[in-house]
């Protein structure tokens, strides 16, 4: 399955000497790795285990599950028996075992150069022990979930580890998403309590938080889910330290725009709160399988899917794949640019790296605010040696040039890695040659919310990249491209990309749905783990992902689906119905272009088409904004019925040629729709 020799045209290692302390220096070393994870899992992870603190040992094998339907019902289970607390092995172990005390765990940079700050594992472990106790004396128990809708702040690391310590499951919120969105989520996993923040800046734009939170509670509120408790940090409206009274608003300070409603029944004050809790919390020992997280994720029906990761797996995966992939070494700063709201912040900001005692930065702020160097700057002003980062990102740096990256030195770089979709070799060849000079390899990772980690990925030292290629599995990983009858292709092919055995980060259910989990991931291909995505193997035996083959469109590195947006246009009085696409975008990957039938008597205008963005951005959020909506008297369908989306991409882009369209029920539709293309403006 993995070649006995890779090619050596056409690939590219990067010129920086990483062998001499690489933990994989070469690929006969990763071959040898792998077919040991393969053969012998329990043997494998038996080893990467010992590095952990277990309050308890396994009593069964390493893994043991069920991926065949046709069987009964799924399961997957890792290290049953033995108990632990991630919280305690990511923060008590590196300080007391490790010593590593002393050791900056992040370098806060705010979104305003200049605003910054430094966290020691020694002082987060005692302010996650604090907020621990601070939830705990608000009624929060073991498996009791908690909302959290928070700006990229150190607090935001201390809340979701306060929860881990006692056995408490995070449910973080992007907080980019709307209140609408929250309020679905807080409702779908049932959360006892929100926590949120007054506030934050992304660029210049003032978010005021606290006000979409209340939004949120109060539609919970209104579908008869109270949540009991808020509790609010003060980040925009920092003062002295001075006492308070848990129940009183935090007064205005630094930001006079902010608004921060206060609802004194409900919201309590972070800071009042840990002033008074003490520095010692015992952790709450998990079983492995306990649930840890729950983390939506957009589903092709358009609800959003609670994916759920359990502890022991998830720890072991996203602590090996962060230090196998970026080769970690102690003397590292490593930055990864993702919102912890997403899956790449959960594993690469805090669990991954902190598992591993790594020195990481966690930024606030935008790649463009207050300019395009922003990056770089931050780059040289800590000295980063590994950096992963989005393509969407790359491709909107790669449009301003070289200058604003070369004002820098980047001197420190090591690794570059990217995530979140498809990387077009344009992206991969500036990003190696101008941001890396040819020097940094290239992780090009591809997972999802799913697989917990990293699964296809090339490691730096070993691994020779192809651009656009996420190259080989990881440890442990058995992928497989099935063609539509089911039926597993061998050498060079295309077709569904599968896994065909659990690695111990992949998920376990969804949230409260069994069934959907077992149908969405299970069902198509009974023995094997469906990703929904498209791949293709080249003769060399690398993967490449050709991108989503359900409804989902890729924004931005975000997957969105289609019928949510769909949903969300359709709640307007005015619309009928509606129908999106995607359609390629330069920066973004993927555009939103939206297909709208109005009501009868109902007329287009641009501000019904205003209306309608501001609409869905309401719903679900601002990276979900329609880039463009076309006026659709009628969509094309089948005699059946059906929306042929297929025909509606094509126009979209404004591609002749419609392949076959005998089904369709009314040819003229589409000769009208082509006439009245939105013109896109990029
Ligand atoms: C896409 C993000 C190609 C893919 C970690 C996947 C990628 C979806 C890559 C998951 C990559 C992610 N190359 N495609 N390196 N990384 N994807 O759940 O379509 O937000 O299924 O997790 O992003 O997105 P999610």
């Amino acid at each position: 399955m993995i070649p006995d020799h890779v090619p050596e045209e056409n690939v590219y290692y990067g010129s920086g000497d990483l062998k001499k302390e690489s933990h994989v220096p070469s690929f006969d070393k990763y071959k040898e790795l792998y077919m040991k994870s393969i053969d012998n899992p329990d043997e494998f992870w038996g080893v990467v285990a010992k590095d952990f603190f277990w309050k308890s040992k396994p009593t069964g094998p390493f893994l043991s599950y069920n991926f065949d339907v046709t069987k009964g019902e799924i399961f997957i289970k890792c290290m049953e028996g033995a108990s632990t607390n991630i919280c305690y092995n990511l923060l008590d172990r590196n300080v007391h075992e490790r010593k590593l005390g002393d050791r900056i765990a992040f370098f806060w940079e705010g979104n305003e150069p200049g605003d910054e700050s430094v966290v020691t594992y020694r002082e987060l472990l005692q302010r996650v022990c604090r907020f621990a106790n601070v939830l705990r004396s608000q009624g929060v128990k073991k498996g009791d979930r908690v909302s959290i809708y928070m700006p990229m702040v150190i607090e935001l690391v201390v809340a979701m580890l306060a929860c881990v310590r006692i056995g408490a499951v995070h449910s973080i919120v992007f907080a980019g998403f709307s209140a609408e969105s929250l309020c679905e989520r807080i409702m779908d996993s049932q959360c006892l309590l929100l926590i949120t923040a007054d506030g934050f800046y992304r660029g210049d734009k003032l978010i005021n938080l606290k006000h979409l939170a209340d939004e949120a509670l109060q539609k919970c509120r209104d579908k008869g889910f109270p949540v009991k408790r808020c509790i609010v940090l003060k980040h925009l409206s920092k003062e002295p330290e001075e006492s308070m009274d848990s129940h009183s608003p935090p007064a205005k300070r630094s930001c006079p725009d902010l608004q921060v409603p206060w609802n004194p029944e409900v919201d309590l004050c972070w800071h009042a709160l840990i002033s008074e809790a003490s520095d010692e919390c015992e952790p709450e020992w998990c079983n492995s399988e306990d649930p840890l997280f729950i983390l939506y994720t957009s589903g092709s029906t358009g609800k959003p899917k609670g994916v759920v990761h359990t502890v022991s797996g998830y720890m072991l995966y996203t602590a090996t794949t962060f230090k196998l992939v970026f080769d970690h070494q102690p003397d590292d700063v490593y930055w990864c640019t993702a919102d912890i709201g997403w899956i790449t912040g959960h594993s690469y900001i805090t669990y991954g790296p902190l598992a591993n005692g790594a020195t990481s930065v966690l930024f606030e702020g935008l790649p463009t605010y207050p300019d395009v160097s922003r990056m770089w700057e931050i780059v040289d002003k800590y000295h980063v040696t590994k950096f992963y980062t989005a393509p969407t990102a790359i491709r909107l740096l790669m449009k301003f040039g070289s200058e604003p990256v070369q004002k820098f030195k980047r001197k420190s770089l090591k690794v570059l890695g990217t995530v979140g979709e498809p990387i077009n070799p344009e992206a991969w060849h500036w990003y190696y040659n101008v941001v890396g000079e040819k020097r940094c390899p290239i992780v090009d990772t591809f997972w999802q919310t799913e697989t917990g980690g990293h699964v296809l990925t090339p490691l730096p030292a070993a691994t020779p990249m192809k651009p656009g290629s996420a190259t080989f599995p990881f440890f442990g990983v058995v992928p497989a491209i099935l063609n539509e009858s089911g039926e597993e292709l061998e050498g060079p092919s295309e077709g569904y990309l599968v896994f065909k055995q659990p690695w111990p980060g992949v998920m376990r259910t969804v949230y409260g749905n069994h069934q959907r989990f077992e149908s969405i991931y299970f069902k198509k291909f009974p023995g094997y783990y469906v990703t929904g995505d498209g791949c293709r193997r080249d003769k060399d035996g690398y993967y490449w992902i050709t991108g989503r083959i359900d409804d989902m469109l890729n924004v931005s590195g975000h997957l969105l689906s289609t019928a949510e947006v769909e949903s969300a246009l359709v709640e307007h009085r005015a619309v009928a119905e509606a129908a999106v696409v995607g359609r390629p975008h330069p920066i973004k990957g993927e555009s939103l272009y939206c297909f709208v039938t109005l009501k009868d008597g109902v007329a287009y205008s641009q501000m019904l088409e205003a209306e309608l963005k501001k609409q869905v951005r309401e719903k679900i959020g601002a990276i979900a904004t329609p880039d463009y909506i076309q006026n659709a008297p009628g969509l094309p369908k089948t005699r059946s019925g059906k929306i042929m989306r297929r025909v509606l991409r094509k126009i979209a882009c404004n591609e002749k040629d419609l392949g076959d369209i005998s089904t369709l029920a009314d040819s003229s539709v589409v000769e009208e729709l082509f006439q009245n293309r939105c013109c896109p403006s990029v």
